[in-house]
């Protein structure tokens, strides 16, 4: 049975939402599932923007035919062409013979890259801010180049003021009936998805979604539609603000997030001495992860969101050990900068982690190491005992010094 909403006159949500994926891209846990966000204006023209993920191809056709009511789909605009948005292109081409396909130049490459179909004659190429005039409603399109993929394209309506955003403010977590951002208890049930989701996604492309954000900053906004995740329609300046603070690779709050990498449970046993003693010294929200036990996205995300980073791995056949390796080149490749940061190594005969993490650390513009590495030789003795308690004593100035 189709399953609906109309957000505004004209404006439906077609969409779906998929429990049962574990791993977005593959990759990141689903914990909360995810939903596929696609819009259909039925206006003196019919125009449906972005298409769902063959996991849900049943409901979204479903949905589709029920919201044009009888009426033929006139466009599809492509927003994005990655799989989870475009899996249902074809199928519409055969269901609405008519269909014509709008998107840019790089568009309609991928469309030809990921499948067999044959789209000549049906195809809209737009240039940056062309018009599609649907009757009240007027879209034009804004290029946002690597937010997420080189096609991506936002689609601005300019009657009404709604954004559709493509990935860009998007979230993982099914939604739950409830559409939009101002229906849930958002803080609790979509903020740290929704931050996950960016740092790991769109997380590299700090400067494009800049770029993008600017290219709106001057357009009256009353909705953003993104292709996951809540729809914004109350208080757009509040997730906008997170959008310019994870951007910019500026955190969101002073305070430390500790991970390690622990074989026996010593260099754990430095970090939680360490929590320890920040704790005493008055740092409040301390967040101390296993690495091989909490997946990196959530770790990643945690980084971008905390402005202080200490990392402890042991030695691990001479070089560091792998998940911290991994760890590190992954925040690395995701841009992320300006952190202040501190090391804890474990070597027992021949330490040599603090190096390797240095240097990576190193490798992330703008970041601080803030004092010598603390050098574990197996376990915690007196002597790091103090040099971990000196440790706590910078980290604290640092976190106390820090302004957002
Ligand atoms: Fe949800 Fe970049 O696709």
């Amino acid at each position: 049975m189709y399953n609906i909403r109309e957000l505004k006159p004209d404006l439906f949500w077609v969409g779906g939402v998929d429990r049962r994926l574990a791993l977005f891209e593959n990759m990141f846990p689903l914990p909360d599932g995810i939903t596929y966000n696609s819009y259909l204006i039925r206006d003196e023209k019919t125009a449906l923007l972005d298409t769902a993920d063959s996991s849900i191809s049943r409901q979204f056709l479903e949905n589709v035919q029920a919201a044009l009511a009888g009426r033929p789909l006139d466009y599809l605009v492509i927003n994005h062409m990655e799989p989870d948005h475009c899996a249902n292109i074809d199928e519409l081409c055969l269901r609405y013979p008519d269909l014509k396909l709008v998107g840019n130049k790089k568009t309609f490459q991928l469309i030809s890259q990921f499948y067999e179909l044959d789209i000549a004659g049906r195809t809209i190429e737009v240039k940056e801010w062309d018009e599609l005039n649907l009757g009240q409603h007027r879209l034009t399109f804004g290029f946002a180049p690597m937010v997420h993929w080189p096609e991506v394209m936002f689609t601005y309506e300019q009657t009404e003021g709604w954004l559709f955003s493509a990935d860009a403010f998007g979230s993982f977590g099914a939604l739950a009936g409830n559409l939009f951002a101002d229906e849930t208890d958002f803080d609790r049930l979509y903020l740290d998805e929704s931050r996950r989701y960016y740092c790991n996604i769109v997380g590299k492309y700090g400067v494009q979604v800049q770029n993008a954000l600017k290219k709106f900053a001057d357009k009256p906004l009353n909705m953003i539609l993104p292709l996951h995740g809540p729809i914004w329609r109350q208080n757009l300046a509040y997730f906008l603000d997170k959008y310019q603070h994870w951007s910019t690779y500026q955190p969101e709050k002073a305070g430390v997030v500790l991970v390690y990498a622990s074989m026996y449970g010593n260099t754990e046993n430095a970090v939680d001495l360490l929590a320890n003693q920040l704790a005493q010294r008055g740092v409040a929200d301390l967040r101390v992860y296993d690495l091989s036990k909490t997946q990196a996205s959530y770790i990643i995300a945690d980084a971008f969101k905390y402005s202080h980073l200490v990392v402890a791995s042991p030695t691990y056949n001479s070089q560091l050990y792998y998940g911290m390796e991994n760890l590190l080149r992954e925040m690395a490749a995701l841009n992320l900068r300006g952190r202040k940061a501190a090391v804890l190594a474990n070597g027992s005969w021949a330490p040599q982690a603090q190096r390797y993490m240095t240097e990576l650390l190193g490798s992330m513009k703008n970041t601080e190491i803030l004092a010598e590495p603390v050098i574990i030789h197996s376990a915690v003795k007196a002597e790091q005992q103090q040099q971990l308690l000196a440790l706590a004593d910078s980290l604290t100035a640092s976190v106390k010094a820090t302004e957002l």
